[in-house]
């Protein structure tokens, strides 16, 4: 029900504006002075305001430009004397949606606040669309069998509002799949709204989920709408679900059995139609046994389940999204100096486990178009990008999904490093990129100061192109650790 807020200090005019909003079907709140028409403004914020200009304990004026402050969405429409007319072409220059003159027609104060309603949802509808996270550019590639039977899945379950839940390991396209149901869905035009619930911390997920009143807690200056009010009519996409407290997920499966929730510190409740999505790196099956997630909640996400498989799983992809993304940072290379790829170097891109997937490769063609923009990107320069040697990639055995040269990489590596002795001084890195990066670092400084700091000679020895190790001696941030390379790195 749309809320009226009407705030004149003639109790005829109240009475009577109370009256015809009510049998139209409105919610009034009726207030005689300024500051307490103001404090329930920013408490309830209604649909629209009436406002008096001449108010007994204050100006008119001042408090529109209150209200502006608290919410300028809301259409504020002046009532003015006809002593005031002035008064009132000032205030529409300041932001009131309209003004009426006194004696009031009824009719035109009801035709003034229905269109001032239809602009207000106009409005909303725009500023939620540029809240919802939506950038549909991107487009789901693949020919793989795979990725065919996944995109006939979500033509599917795009026409149906149950609860879907995507699983994949990191850089699948879990994002990008849920934005493709919603814009195949009838709620295209409707907003999109993503949270990350591994992102917002514990103490702020509930409002941000159910949004929360003036007052609710300090810093709560006004009424906020959560991520689910926002995504109503529309897709909420509970992005991290996995990572969700047990307290959450009791909250949210309150909501998904109800579609209804009170905001905090609120008590009147709120009823919500969002499709909701959610997605997880994790197996929620693994953490319902380690007492992680609610097996219930998982049973009500769990409606239509989405798998999407790891791009080593699916090496038919690999060069069409080699070409894709070529194609994609190319288009937004302003000089045109554009890249192209040597057909042998796809080889290397085809045999590669990809542990970080699509957005993995994603980044490497786009640090490709940018680091050797307006060049032919050759075998070497894909294997010291993916730090592997070229002999590595001949092998095209796809039945073990690479497993066995994985762990054959890793004994040699491991013999090496104990052979070295150097494996203590990484053991304490937890990631193994990371550790990697270490290691490369402290080689590269030890070889480039074997070699007097001279690149073009470091890179002979070690075997890799003067170009690369000097991307690499940029990335690995070594030019700030050592000043004598930084007059050549500049040449
Ligand atoms: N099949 C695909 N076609 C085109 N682009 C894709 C495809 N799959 C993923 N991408 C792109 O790869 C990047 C990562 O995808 P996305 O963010 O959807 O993955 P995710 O599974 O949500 O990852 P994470 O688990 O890390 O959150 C995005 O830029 C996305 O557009
Ligand atoms: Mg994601």
């Amino acid at each position: 029900m749309k809320s009226i807020l009407i705030i004149d200090d003639e109790e005829s005019i109240r009475k009577s504006l109370e009256g015809i909003f009510i049998d139209e079907g409105y919610s009034v709140i009726s207030e005689e002075f300024g500051e307490e028409g103001l404090k329930i403004f920013s408490e309830k914020l209604p649909n629209a305001v009436l406002l008096d200009i001449w108010l007994p304990d204050s100006d008119g004026i001042n408090i529109l430009n209150s209200m502006a402050k608290i919410n300028k969405n809301i259409p504020v429409i002046m009532i003015s004397g006809h002593s005031d007319i002035d008064t009132a072409i000032k205030t529409i220059k300041m932001g009131a949606y309209d003004f009426i003159e006194k004696p009031l027609s009824l009719d035109r104060v009801l035709i003034t606040v229905e269109n001032a309603l239809k602009f207000n949802e106009l409005n909303e509808k725009k500023i939620t669309l540029a809240q919802s996270t939506l950038r549909y550019e991107d487009e789901l590639i693949g020919n793989s069998d795979k990725i065919k039977d996944l995109k006939n899945r979500i033509l599917k379950a795009a026409v149906s509002d149950a609860p879907i839940l995507i699983t994949g390991e990191n850089g699948t396209g879990k994002e990008l799949v849920a934005k493709s149901l919603h814009f195949n869905s009838s709620r295209r035009e409707e907003p999109f709204i993503a949270i990350n619930c591994a992102a917002v911390p514990e103490d702020l997920i509930e409002s941000e989920l159910f949004g929360h009143e003036k007052g609710a807690f300090t810093g709560a200056l006004a009424r906020k709408k959560g991520k689910f009010e926002l995504a109503d009519g529309g897709t909420l996409f509970l992005d991290e679900i996995g990572d969700m407290s047990l307290r959450m997920q009791s909250k949210i499966l309150r909501v998904l059995q109800d579609n209804r929730f009170q905001r905090v510190g609120g008590e009147s409740t709120v009823e919500v139609n969002a499709r909701i999505i959610a997605a997880t790196n994790k197996s929620l099956e693994d953490e319902i046994k380690k007492g992680n997630f609610r097996s219930d909640l998982f049973f009500r996400l769990n409606v239509i389940p989405f798998f999407i498989s790891p791009l080593r799983e699916r090496k038919e992809d690999i060069p069409v999204l080699v070409d894709y993304f070529i194609d994609k940072f190319n288009l937004g290379n302003k000089q045109k100096l554009y890249i192209t790829i040597e057909d042998n170097a796809m080889e290397l891109f085809k045999n590669y486990l990809w542990m970080g997937n699509v957005r993995e490769l994603k980044n490497i063609i786009e640090r490709f178009a940018i680091m050797h923009y307006g060049s032919k990107i050759t075998k070497q320069d894909v294997a010291d990008e993916l730090k592997i040697g070229i002999e590595e990639c001949g092998n095209n055995n796809e039945d073990n999904n690479g497993d066995d040269r994985i762990n054959s990489k890793l004994e040699s590596n491991i013999s090496v490093y104990q052979d070295n002795k150097t494996i203590s001084k990484y053991i304490d890195i937890n990631s193994l990129r990371k550790a990697k990066e270490a290691f490369e670092r402290d080689y590269i400084i030890l070889k480039l100061k074997e070699n007097n700091f001279n690149i073009s000679n470091t890179a002979k020895k070690i075997g890799m192109s003067r170009r690369n190790l000097h991307n690499r001696i940029i990335l690995l941030n070594i030019d700030s650790h050592i000043h004598n390379i930084n007059a050549e790195i500049k040449e």
